[in-house]
């Protein structure tokens, strides 16, 4: 007690003598600093008997507090009187920049890529201005196709291939699969091909363009439960466990037989209606219980054929599904106009 009074006592009279920032500044660690007085009067407390240290734990910090307090009116009072440019404060917080962050279309491209590499698949970028014959007629859409007018398509005012046809911007991810295939030349082929694709569509649910994520396996004795499995690991990771999916007949040209995907609503959880004070009310975003996620299905043999590969020997699926539509799904976002994403407006973009 008797160390703490005359700590006390010699704090007063140096803190008068102070004359700049720095002496300031070296007071603060004689007093507060780690190896300082106040620090070595709280370790002491060790040596005290029991009934003593609950007193002297208290003086020591209301010491430990008016030092504080003394020190700051004190820095005050300094920075009052300085004259312009006499001393630079650099206790004061520095000025905050803005500071940029990814796309949100980024983040969930690489939050797709991680969940596929933790499985085995092989990231892949094909390009973005590809020949007909990859978009479409190695696709079992050859000319003429009825098919095509489903996939509205910038065409490149370049002259025509021979063979491979008009240049195109890629509609859909689908034509990765062929260069896939390849590229590895014999299966197994096991590929996630993440990518812009374009379409002439500006309207507020579409965007000239836009991203796409194609799965693809190609290998011997590969049916629908694989692709079903994958699937469903792919919901559970990217959207949460008790997500369920579920394949519904429909068809492409480029697979036999086809599936829309759905996903259980995370709304709803799947019932298609929720709760609220009247009672029971239909969902507000899916209605049924069930979002469409994307198409897919089993390899059509064309396709396998048109890149030499055997498709007595060797079977495969494939899926893709839209990278705008899963971070809508996820954020839970319902954007009157999905061209928001693409507008670089900054107090969208800085809520992601
Ligand atoms: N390419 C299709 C589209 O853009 C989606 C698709 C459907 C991809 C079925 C597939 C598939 O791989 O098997 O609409």
């Amino acid at each position: 007690m008797e160390q703490l009074n005359k700590y006390k006592i010699e704090f007063s009279r140096e803190l008068n003598s102070i004359k700049s920032q720095s002496d300031l500044d070296s007071l603060q660690i004689k007093y507060l600093g780690r190896k300082g007085i106040v620090n070595s009067l709280l370790q002491s407390i060790d040596k005290l008997r029991q009934e003593e240290r609950k007193e002297f734990g208290k003086k020591v910090n209301d010491l430990k507090t008016s030092i504080n307090q003394l020190i700051d009116a004190i820095r005050q009072e300094l920075l009052k009187n300085a004259g312009p440019g006499e001393f630079i404060d650099v206790s004061l917080p520095g000025k905050k920049y803005p500071r940029g962050s990814l796309h949100l279309a980024t983040y969930a491209i690489e939050e797709i890529s991680k969940i596929f590499q933790k499985i085995g698949f092989i990231r892949m970028s094909y390009p973005e201005v590809e020949w007909e014959h990859y978009a479409f007629d190695s696709l079992n859409m050859p000319k003429e196709h009825p098919a095509r007018d489903d996939f509205e398509t910038f065409f490149i005012d370049a002259p025509e291939h021979e063979k491979y046809g008009k240049m195109v911007l890629t509609p859909h991810t689908s034509s990765g699969q062929l260069r896939e295939m390849q590229r590895v030349k014999k299966p197994p082929v096991r590929m996630i091909n993440i990518a812009k694709c374009y379409r002439p569509n500006w309207d507020t649910s579409h965007t000239p363009m836009f991203h796409q994520f194609e799965g693809m396996v190609v290998d011997k004795e590969i049916n629908i439960t694989h692709l079903k499995g994958t699937i469903d690991y792919f919901a559970k990771e990217f959207f949460g466990a008790k997500r369920e999916i579920r394949l519904r007949p429909f068809h492409f040209q480029f697979t036999e037989p086809s599936f829309e995907v759905d996903i259980t609503c995370g709304i709803c959880s799947g019932t298609g209606v929720t709760r609220n004070l009247q009672g029971s009310v239909k969902c507000r975003l899916c209605k049924s219980g069930w979002l469409e996620l994307g198409g897919s299905g089993m390899i059509h043999p064309n396709v396998l054929k048109a890149v030499n590969i055997d498709p007595e020997k060797f079977s495969g699926w494939a899926f893709g599904i839209g990278v705008e539509r899963v971070i809508m799904m996820k954020e839970d976002l319902k954007l009157d106009d999905l061209r928001i994403m693409y507008e670089n407006d900054i107090r969208f973009l800085e809520q992601f």
